[in-house]
């Protein structure tokens, strides 16, 4: 039997999603947030009384209403994913698949494009002007050209290269297409710009948001969109019954319980990428782009091996390759202030013995 035929033709190229975890190095490939939880909410996740025999809530209602309340919306403009990564894929079940596209604008999260492949959906490629401007003119032309583009992810800000594009720009797209245009506020918490205060003015913008990040929860895998109570439903018609588990749906509420202690770790990560960027800014041979997230993108022609050389000394970043308009270029993440120290430090010896 030839196994090979019983594949789907168009998925024979797709690669499967690989991560490289190093044991005992500084983690600054992911976007996480490297501190601890605040003190005591562990504490109270773990005595909550879950009944793990039972199915969860599968409307996670409690859950619901907390984003809510967070967000000033209703419960019912909100649905829950198994992290943004299930709801990029619910939304293209829902109004992408075959005979229609997406359009997306590299160089941008590479889960979009993964998320198009496996449900059959056409992508539309409009580059970023020098890798961090919208090109406004070349999306609403695609958009006019090709009437088969009924979704539109905007990363902002956006990964990897921690642009943010002006809330004016995204409006005018949404104002000029009848496609759902996402925006994925993944890092809100950091750049503090939202458009979720437009989801009534709008039925065709989504806004789409996550746990794994500010939160610091990327191990439970909770993530969220705000749109019109419409789009909602449409969504609910896509979603598994019990796609988030009781006990992320707990540990969800509980950090917005927590949520001041939050906000001064995410002003020390605020503070932290800054200076980082301050001082990268600095090196000769590399260039950083400034930041709206929690992470920078470096370029260098010799990216490949500072990013190799940092893994050997013990800090993981992200090799990107050779994005378009942007050039060889690695992605790093704030860790905790004194490893950001330790950072800079090999760092600067190793772009000076390696350029
Ligand atoms: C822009 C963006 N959206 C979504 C995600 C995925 O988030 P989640 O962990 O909720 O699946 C990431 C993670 O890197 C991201 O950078």
């Amino acid at each position: 039997m030839n196994y090979q035929s019983l594949l789907r033709e168009d998925l024979r190229l797709l690669q499967p999603y690989q991560t490289h975890v190093v044991a005992g190095n500084v983690r600054m490939d992911c976007n996480e947030n490297p501190f601890c939880w605040p003190e005591g909410m562990r504490e109270e996740l773990f005595a909550r009384e879950i009944a793990f025999n039972r199915y969860p809530d599968g409307e996670a209602r409690a859950l619901r209403e907390a984003i809510a309340a967070y967000n000033r919306v209703e419960a019912e403009e909100v649905l829950v994913g198994n992290g943004s990564d299930e709801l990029i894929q619910i939304i293209l079940q829902t109004f992408g698949g075959r005979g229609r596209a997406l359009m997306i604008h590299p160089p941008t999260f590479a889960m979009y494009q993964a998320a198009a492949a496996i449900t059959a959906t056409s992508l539309v490629e409009v580059p970023l002007i020098s890798g961090t401007k919208l090109d406004l003119e070349g999306m609403l032309k695609a958009l006019a050209e090709n009437e088969r583009i009924k979704v539109i992810i905007i990363c902002n800000p956006n990964n990897p290269t921690g642009s943010l594009f002006p809330r004016e720009e995204i409006l005018r797209l949404v104002q000029n297409t009848e496609a759902l245009v996402i925006v994925d506020e993944a890092y809100f918490e950091f750049s503090g710009e939202t458009l979720i205060d437009v989801i009534r003015d709008y039925p065709n913008i989504l806004i789409m948001r996550t746990f794994s990040k500010a939160f610091g929860m990327a191990a439970l895998r909770l993530g969220y969109v705000v749109g019109c109570r419409e789009l909602i439903t449409d969504l609910n018609r896509v979603r598994q019954p019990f796609n988030v588990n009781a006990f992320s749906q707990q540990a969800g509420i509980l950090a917005l319980k927590y949520l001041s202690a939050y906000q001064s770790q995410i002003q020390v990560l605020k503070n932290e990428i800054q200076g980082l960027y301050a001082e990268l800014a600095q090196i000769p041979n590399i260039q950083v782009l400034p930041t709206h997230a929690n992470f920078l993108l470096v370029h260098s022609p010799a990216a490949r091996i500072i990013s190799e050389k940092l893994n050997q000394a013990g800090f993981t970043t992200r090799y990107l390759g050779n994005p378009k308009g942007v050039g060889e270029s690695f992605r790093l993440s704030a860790a905790l202030p004194e490893e950001n120290r330790a950072f800079l430090q090999v760092l600067k010896e190793i772009v000076i013995n390696s350029l």
